[in-house]
């Protein structure tokens, strides 16, 4: 199964995206594909075949907000606490990855003309050498492309995001880079993997579980509206997804209401923070072409 899949909508769901159009489309879509595993017991398949569907549901998934005109979507696939889960599975998990991410390659000409950024949001140094080289590549390969976004959430847990953005803003500080006035809830934002992303609008969690998972708990703390579905990840469809954004359009008044507020509160950076933040940017840059080289 390829990331880009054909567009295969019926005439009616065509016309229901378009229906869906006419109100606020959210920029960026947040989700926690929960439930493959619970999905092959369902359905009487190994554990491998559950988190494969769940990739296809996810191909799938692009579609559908690119046909909404949802540009950024932000997914959980690997958290830092997957880590845990038996030897067999994590290996199961990585080889998928691995797969997924030589795909990417194969698959260049698709993405590179739809205009897809794919980004990793995570802790690259726990990953096995050659998935890291294979994500670094693909963020490389995809740096400039503009279309629509995908934020792959790999060896990520929100409060270890938290964490590294501390570190880079003491590291700023020891270096003298910036001052401590300058430390805010904006400078920690601007330091976190998710820094070039405006907040979700949308954050979805499948499998009726309903908990974050450590899954960018900063980002939706002021204005993102949150969807627990019990549908499993594999099973989720396009209706799922259209019933999360109506779900949202309604809550839009308020929403806006209160991104107005926060966004009335947002200071002009400096340009000491402004040069900061750009040599952030330019060595997470150059630490993508330092693991993609290895
Ligand atoms: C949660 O279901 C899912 C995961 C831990 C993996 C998610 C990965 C994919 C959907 C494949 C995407 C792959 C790439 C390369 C982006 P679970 O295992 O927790 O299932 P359960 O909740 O039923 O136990
Ligand atoms: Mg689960």
């Amino acid at each position: 199964m390829s990331w880009i899949v054909d567009n295969q909508l019926t005439g009616f769901q065509k016309f229901c995206v378009n229906v869906i159009k006419c109100g606020p489309v959210p920029k960026h879509i947040a989700i926690i594909m929960d439930g493959n595993r619970r999905y092959a017991l369902k359905n009487k398949m190994g554990k491998t075949e559950g988190h494969t569907k769940g990739f296809e549901r996810l191909a799938e998934c692009l579609l559908w907000c690119r046909e909404l005109g949802v540009k950024e979507v932000t997914v959980y696939a690997f958290s830092i606490e997957n880590f845990n889960r038996t030897k067999e599975e994590v290996d199961t998990l990585m080889s998928l990855a691995k797969e997924k991410f030589e795909k990417v390659f194969e698959e260049k000409d698709k993405i590179m003309m739809e205009g897809i950024k794919i980004r990793v949001l995570g802790n690259l140094s726990l990953v096995p050498e050659d998935i890291r080289i294979l994500l670094a590549k693909s963020v490389l390969l995809t740096k400039d492309n503009d279309k629509s976004i995908l934020n792959i959430a790999f060896s990520y847990t929100s409060r270890d995001e938290i964490v590294h953005s501390m570190k880079t803003i003491v590291e700023g500080l020891e270096a003298k880079k910036i001052e401590p006035r300058d430390v805010d809830v904006d400078l920690l934002s601007y330091c976190m993997y998710s820094n070039q992303s405006p907040d979700p609008d949308i954050l979805i969690r499948t499998s009726g579980e309903v908990r974050l998972s450590d899954f960018l708990l900063w980002q939706i703390a002021e204005n993102t509206q949150i969807c627990f579905t019990e549908v499993l990840w594999p099973d989720f469809s396009i209706w799922n997804l259209l019933g999360c954004v109506f779900k949202y359009q309604r809550a839009y008044p308020t929403l806006k209401k209160y991104k107005d507020v926060c966004q009335s509160k947002r200071k002009i950076l400096s340009n000491r923070i402004i040069a900061f933040l750009e040599d952030i940017e330019k060595k997470r840059m150059e630490q993508m072409e330092v693991y993609a080289k290895a």
